[in-house]
């Protein structure tokens, strides 16, 4: 059988994960999954169904019962069924899956998850915790990273072009707050895995983040080929 290739991708909001992961798992040929908007797809399930952040129990039965899929090509993601892709871009979406993310029995579930999705083909995983604790073993590593200022900057663009109405300063606080979440609750925090690869995007062009993690996949996993060929 072919071996399956996990590249894990992690980082704090605005980093320039989605837009980078996307773009790696077309050039290789690799399926992308979004574990945030997993987390999200639960804390969409929980506002509508009523269940409050501190139900632990609660949501962490929403998150095993929570059918989550992905079309191909970054094409969306579905929730039972349903095609969630923009509502969960909310902002109010953002802070509600930080919370929900801070349970360890949602967590638990939606790791066995995202485990089950890279088990029969080679995944472009991203997240916060994808190579510290779902693939520790993970061919590639990369942790990506931005200018707190820049990644404000970038998820305002964002939340203009989505047509929503934005104010800087409070973007930019809550680009904080949710980081500071991130990074500090007990459970799987975000934070650099040891053997990751740290690109700084500030002042980089998407293409100049591109190449610089093929790089890091051709070394790691094929000696200097397109990994795909190796298939
Ligand atoms: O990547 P994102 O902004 O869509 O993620 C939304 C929230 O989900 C984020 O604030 C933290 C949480 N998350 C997580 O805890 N672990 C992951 N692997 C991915 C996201």
């Amino acid at each position: 059988m072919a071996k399956r290739i996990v590249v894990a991708i992690d980082g704090p909001a605005g980093a320039g994960k989605s837009t980078i992961a996307q773009r790696l798992a077309a050039r290789l040929g690799f399926t992308y999954i979004d574990t945030g908007a997993m987390y999200r797809a639960v804390a969409l399930w929980a506002m509508r169904a009523g269940i409050e952040f501190t139900e632990m129990h609660r949501l962490e039965q929403l998150a095993a019962a929570a059918q989550i899929s992905f079309r191909p090509g970054g094409g969306g993601v579905l929730l039972n069924g349903e095609d969630i892709t923009e509502v969960i871009r909310d902002p109010r979406m953002s802070e509600a899956a930080s919370k929900v993310s801070t349970v360890p029995g949602v967590r638990r579930e939606l790791v066995e998850k995202q485990r089950a999705m890279a088990s029969a083909t080679s995944v472009v995983m991203e997240g916060r915790d994808i190579g510290t604790v779902v693939f520790p073993n993970a061919d590639v590593k990369v942790f990506l990273d931005a200018d707190s200022k820049i990644r404000a900057e970038r998820r305002i663009c964002d939340l203009k072009l989505r047509g929503g109405s934005v104010d800087a300063a409070t973007v930019a606080r809550e680009i904080e707050d949710r980081d500071q979440r991130d990074r500090g609750r007990s459970t799987a925090p975000l934070m650099q895995a040891p053997d990751a690869v740290y690109i700084d995007t500030s002042g980089l062009t998407l293409e100049q983040v591109e190449e610089e993690i093929l790089k890091v996949v051709r070394q790691r996993i094929s000696n200097g080929k397109e990994p795909h060929t190796l298939e």
